[in-house]
């Protein structure tokens, strides 16, 4: 098999291709030929040394593939070798195969590909979870949503377009408005030349809004916060702001640390807001909450009222460009690796 290998923190240069003999799967597990894996925000983070949850490098990392059935482990017989599947993984996933519980490998719909399976279980499990358990959308609320046009960003997008009357104001980069308003944004807002906070005062009277999905971390949580009215919940879920250009700098890290808000309960409870965490890799312990999210998705999905949007595609042996991709903020969607 290959692998992108992090082979020690730093610029996309430290990524690696290696061989290995293919893994053997074990009892109760298949082995998946990956066809497409995705790439998330986090494991750029791995590789700048910005993500706690990360293996130590050398390392591999990845947390969701789409492929095809190749071998079974003891006593497993569904599903059967040829199938379609994608799954959630815990690291290994930037390769061309591994081995994953048979329970936890979930059929592609007809029709999709593989790319857009790979793109669909961190960003909608991750952005399902959030808005319909932690912040509760209910019909006509209005709902900031960062990084709009990245991958949790547009699934949260298509997903609030499934709630009667809800309203979405999202920050993205100016050249990516026409697109994100496209996937239901009703208020883009270019967080680059704006103030994003001003401008949604503005848009609501004075008012606010009732849910902000926050992946910025720092001083954004205060802001956010400040932006709630009356019943209003902040959901932080990501430290983006931890990670500039290509290499770790602890000085921002620092700055960004020191913006971290305190809430104190007492002043929650006057002004009636909530703050919650969100974070999916914290929640193997809880395989009944995400793979209810992931039938929510895809019943959604076979409906035709979300569909996956896949940004580009990369060989392994080009994953420093993904990475760069996703860095330089290029992309629209999912960034997909394809061994
Ligand atoms: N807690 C969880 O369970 C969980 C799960 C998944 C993701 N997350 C978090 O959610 C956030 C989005 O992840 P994703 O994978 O959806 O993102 P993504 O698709 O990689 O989005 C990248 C986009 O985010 C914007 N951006 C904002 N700040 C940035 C920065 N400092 N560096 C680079 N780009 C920046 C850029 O778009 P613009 O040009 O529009 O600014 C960029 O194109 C991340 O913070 C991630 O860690 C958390």
């Amino acid at each position: 098999m290959r692998a992108v290998w992090i082979t020690r923190h730093g610029g996309p240069e430290v990524l690696e291709v290696r061989e290995a003999p293919d893994p053997i799967p074990g009892p109760g597990e298949v082995r998946i030929r990956v066809r497409a894996a995705g790439l998330n925000f986090a494991e750029v983070m791995a590789r700048q040394g910005l993500y706690p949850d990360a293996p130590r490098p050398p390392c591999v990392v990845g947390y969701e593939v789409a492929g095809v059935v190749d071998a079974l482990g003891p006593g497993v017989e569904r599903p059967a070798a040829g199938a379609r599947v994608f799954a959630l993984v815990h690291f290994g996933g930037h390769a061309d195969a591994i081995c994953v519980p048979a329970a936890s490998a979930i059929s592609i719909p007809e029709g999709a590909t593989f790319e857009e399976a790979a793109a669909l279980p961190v960003n909608y499990a991750t952005a399902w979870l959030m808005l319909f358990r932690t912040a509760s959308v209910r019909p006509g609320e209005r709902v900031l949503v960062h990084m709009a046009a990245g991958g949790v960003g547009i699934a949260a997008l298509q997903l609030l377009r499934t709630v009667p009357g809800a309203v979405a104001f999202g920050t993205a980069s100016g050249s990516k408005h026409e697109a994100i308003r496209r996937e239901g944004c009703a208020h883009p807002i270019d967080y680059r030349t704006r103030d994003y906070a001003a401008e949604i005062r503005a848009l609501t009277g004075g008012e606010g809004v009732d849910v902000v999905l926050d992946p910025l971390g720092g001083r954004d949580w205060a802001k956010g916060y400040d932006l709630l009215r009356e019943g209003g919940r902040l959901v932080a879920y990501g430290f983006a702001n931890a990670s500039g250009g290509p290499r770790r700098s602890w000085l921002r890290v620092l700055v960004q640390g020191v913006g971290i808000p305190r809430f104190d309960p007492l002043r929650l409870m006057a002004r009636n807001r909530a703050v919650a965490g969100f974070n999916l890799g914290h929640l193997w312990r809880r395989p009944e909450l995400v793979g209810g999210a992931l039938e929510a998705v895809l019943a959604l999905w076979r409906e035709g009222r979300i569909a996956p949007r896949v940004d580009s595609t990369f060989p392994l042996e080009r994953a420093a460009e993904a990475h760069r991709r996703i860095q330089e903020r290029r992309n629209v969607g999912k960034v997909v690796l394809v061994p």
